[in-house]
This record gives structure tokens, sequence and C-alpha cells, in this order.
């Protein structure tokens, strides 16, 4: 009989123990639930916060000197920029074929994206056309470009070897650069768009 009270004793305090240690689990949980949520809040009405996003993301670290070295160069308008090496047409229309093709047409016509060859209407006329003749100033940023946004699944994954071998390639076809002509940088440097007397530089 004392056994059995005995048992119920130590079995009611131990579930008093249980149902207070549930309690503190639920107290600990809503407090650090709190103090996680709280900065949040603070932060996302102060004026700090609204400065402070104005400035960026805030996302990753610093560049450090050795990171910037390796980042590519800009390729301006008169050609400063543009990296050693050359390509002609006849190795570029490989290439072409290979990652440019699908979207912009075998020769350029344009497809699923804006053609590269094409009509020289004014960007003015009611349905412009996007050949690089029309809509590029000048033919060295169009370097850059590519470089930085195609093919747009892979971009940066060419050599400029092989950019210069697909520009010289695209450059034909607009009848830009004499067949044969090996394209490097002060080749692309020289070419003259027909179109650059079109654009405006706007005043900032
Ligand atoms: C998956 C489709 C796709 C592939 C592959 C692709 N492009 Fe493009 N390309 C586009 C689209 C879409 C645009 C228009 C982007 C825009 O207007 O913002 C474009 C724009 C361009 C332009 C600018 C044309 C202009 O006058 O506005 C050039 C030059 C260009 N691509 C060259 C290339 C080259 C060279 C390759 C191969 C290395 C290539 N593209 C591969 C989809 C593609």
């Amino acid at each position: 009989m004392s056994g059995l009270g005995k048992e119920m004793v130590s079995c009611s305090v131990a579930a008093e123990e249980r149902s207070g240690s549930r309690c503190l689990t639920t107290c600990l949980l809503l407090v650090s639930c709190c103090l996680m949520l709280t900065p949040a809040l603070v932060e996302d009405t102060s004026d700090t916060w609204i400065s402070d996003r104005w400035e960026g993301p805030a996302l990753g670290q610093p560049l450090s000197d050795a990171d910037k070295l390796d980042l590519p160069v800009h390729v301006f308008a008169d050609g400063s920029g543009l990296p050693a090496g050359a390509g002609t047409a006849t190795e570029g229309a490989i290439l072409y074929a290979r990652q440019c093709a699908a979207c912009h047409g075998s020769q350029g016509q344009g497809g699923k994206a804006v053609e590269l060859v094409g009509d020289r209407s004014l960007l003015v006329s009611e349905f412009p056309d996007r050949g690089i003749a029309t809509f590029w100033p000048n033919a060295a940023t169009l370097f850059e470009y590519v470089y930085r946004s195609m093919p747009p699944e892979q971009p940066a994954s060419l050599s400029a070897n092989e950019l210069y071998a697909i520009l010289a390639f695209v450059l034909e076809l607009n009848d830009l650069l004499a067949p044969g002509d090996s394209l490097d940088a002060a080749l692309l440097s020289t070419i003259e768009m027909p179109n650059r007397q079109g654009f405006r530089t706007i005043a900032r």
C-alpha cells in the first residue's frame, strides 16, 4: 500500500517536473523568439536602417586588392581596355554556330532574340532595326557587352580569342570587316559604325 503511495507521489512529482520543464522550454522559446524579432522590428522602422539600405544590401565582403586585379578591365568606346588576342571570321563561324545561332539566327538574321545583321533603318523609324550596324555607335564596346552577357546562360565564358573570332564573324556579316581579316584590339578600335552620328550623349 505504502509502496503504491510512494509510487503515486513520485509519479506526480515527475509529472510536475515534466510539465514544469515543458513550461520552461516554452518560455525559453518565446523569449528567444522575441529576442530574434525585436532587433528586426526596431531596424525596420529606424532611420538608420533606411539610410543604410540606400548604400546597398550589405551582402558579401569588400574585394581584396588581389580580387580587383582579377577583374577584367572595362572596354571604352575608343578601344582602350581591349585585351590582347585575335580571331578570324572562319574561326568565329564555328563558335557562333554553337553558341549564338540558336537565338540570333545562323546568319545573324534574328530568331528567338534580336537580329545582329539587318536593315539599317534609323532608330527613330517606326520599327527600328536592332542590328549592330544601327544599334551600336562604336565597335569596341561590343566586345565587353558580348563578354559580359552572351550567351545569356554562360556570361563571361568566352576567351579573348573566341570573342575576337565571333565578333569578326558578326562584323563580316555586316560588311564592316574585310573578309579574312584577323580581328584584334587595334583593328576593332578603328572600325567606324555606320550609325555613330545617330547617338546623342546625355549630359548628367
Ligand atoms: C539564349 C538566347 C541567346 C543566345 C544563345 C545568345 N544571345 Fe545574344 N541576345 C539575346 C537576347 C535576348 C538579347 C537582347 C538583350 C537585351 O536587349 O537586353 C541579345 C542581345 C545581343 C546583342 C545586342 C544586339 C543589339 O544590337 O541590341 C549582341 C551583340 C548579342 N546578343 C550577341 C550574341 C553573341 C555573339 C552570342 C554568342 C556568343 C549570343 N548573343 C548568344 C539572346 C541570346
